[in-house]
């Protein structure tokens, strides 16, 4: 298959376009970069080193021999290159990625609540209108979150993105329906991928478009087979307040032997996969795409559930780091049980990769190894859900606008390599 793979430079773009390529699929990768842009902003890096985006399409081409194609683009604003593009490539599918997806960082200042609805939203309509308009006949796979849901405790296992519901009709009679499950968003960032659900099951049912809407868990680990085969390959790690997700920033604490930061009482349960496993369910969603004029077909994209606390267990257990119970700044539930239905990747053939002390191992290892590279004052999250959350947090501001509004672009300079 042809393949677009939008935010393909990102932490689960970067091995999916890796994958694909392996797999035989020509690989197209558009991203602009935002999230190097933003690293810059936070004052703070990808623990591993990542290369620039020329160096990683050639380390890939001279470990392989198979080449992955670049272009630099905003799907958010450059609309008709984005057309442009899908009429010159015509792509058997799109896999959409390239969203601001730190539920934190969304909720800092206005400014960046604003952002990352523009480049949410604009990303997504701007792809299915641009498909509309360009006559491509794509299948489009969405990376979208479990916390569409929501995490308060519905009493039941959440389904896979439609709940079935009986109604009383104007003739008395019951009937039972399907509808999109309600959603219940707690973030601005989550409530992007909830307003993504709407523009998905529109297209679908307007203009027929064959799409896969992707409920993602909390993804944990770093580096998949083909990552690991060159250096210049690796993939970015974040473990910083705003984009570190919680297994892997417990490691990055543990190896420093900074006490393992749990938000409240740690009594939240979310949803995990490991970087191998997402991998996975995405080629599998490419091979089972929905057909023209089918509902929109979702996946709870999730292989275990939870605790917070557990998890924090779990790592003080292996690495005999203390855990320190913080204040935290999310307005959410103190503690709430969750229970996933995933049915449909294991009935394809998924075998996941489950969290046990062994792999936890293989992240310690590529932790200790980039160590000197982390900025210890980045670890805590400042980002506070509300004005009264926030003044129960003694820790300065996260960052500094001034220097926002004026990113330096030196993480971008690798750009005009890509022409060689
Ligand atoms: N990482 C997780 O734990 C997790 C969990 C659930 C869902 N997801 C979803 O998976 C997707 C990928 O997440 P990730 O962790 O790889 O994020 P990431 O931030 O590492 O990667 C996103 C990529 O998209 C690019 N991008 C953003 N806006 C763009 C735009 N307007 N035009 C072009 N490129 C743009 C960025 O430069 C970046 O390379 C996101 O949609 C996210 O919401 C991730």
């Amino acid at each position: 298959m042809r393949l677009f793979i939008l935010g393909g430079d990102g932490f689960v773009g970067w091995p999916t376009s890796l994958h694909l390529s392996a797999q035989g699929h020509e690989v197209v990768i558009i991203d602009n970069l935002s999230r190097r842009h933003i690293d810059v902003e936070l004052k703070v890096e990808s623990l591993t080193p990542i290369a620039s985006p020329a160096e990683r399409c050639r380390a890939w081409r001279e470990a392989t021999g198979k080449t992955i194609h670049w272009e630099t683009l905003d799907v958010a604003s450059e609309y008709s290159r984005l057309v442009e593009l899908l009429h010159a490539w015509k792509p058997d599918a799109v896999i959409d990625f390239a969203q601001q997806r730190a539920a934190p960082y969304s909720m800092k200042t206005p400014r960046l609540k604003r952002y990352t609805v523009n480049n949410n939203v604009s990303t997504t309509h701007n792809l299915l209108c641009a498909l509309v308009d360009a006559e491509v006949d794509a299948h489009v796979v969405h990376l979208g979150t479990m916390g569409v849901y929501g995490y308060s405790d519905t009493g039941s296992a959440i389904p896979e993105g439609y709940l079935n519901v009986e109604v009383q009709g104007g003739d008395g009679q019951r009937r039972s329906v399907d509808i999109l499950h309600p959603t219940n968003p707690g973030s601005i960032y989550h409530a992007t991928k909830c307003i993504d659900q709407i523009l998905f099951a529109f297209y679908a049912k307007n203009d027929g478009m064959r799409i896969t809407d992707l409920h993602q868990g909390i993804v944990w680990g770093t580096q998949t087979r083909e990552t690991a085969l060159d250096p210049r390959l690796v993939n970015r790690f974040d473990y910083d307040g705003d984009y570190g997700t919680v297994l892997n920033r417990f490691l990055v604490q543990a190896a420093l032997g900074y006490p393992l930061t749990v938000h409240g009482t740690g009594g939240q349960t979310r949803a995990f996969i490991h970087i191998s496993d997402t991998v996975r369910c995405i080629e599998l969603a490419l091979r089972h795409a929905p057909r023209r004029g089918e509902r929109v077909k979702i996946f709870n994209q999730a292989t275990e559930t939870h605790r917070v606390r557990e998890l924090a267990h779990l790592v003080h257990r292996q690495t005999g780091c203390p855990i320190d119970y913080v204040h935290n700044p999310r307005n959410e539930a103190v503690e709430n049980d969750l229970a996933v239905i995933n049915e449909q990747f294991l009935a394809l053939g998924l075998n996941p990769v489950r969290l046990h002390e062994g792999l936890m191992q293989e992240v310690l290892d590529t932790v200790v190894r980039f160590k000197e590279r982390i900025r210890r004052e980045r670890i805590p999250c400042v980002s506070a859900w509300t004005r009264a959350h926030d003044t129960q947090l003694s820790l300065p501001p996260a960052i500094d606008d001034a220097l926002v509004k004026q990113p330096k672009l030196d993480a971008l300079s690798c750009i005009g390599e890509l022409a060689s």
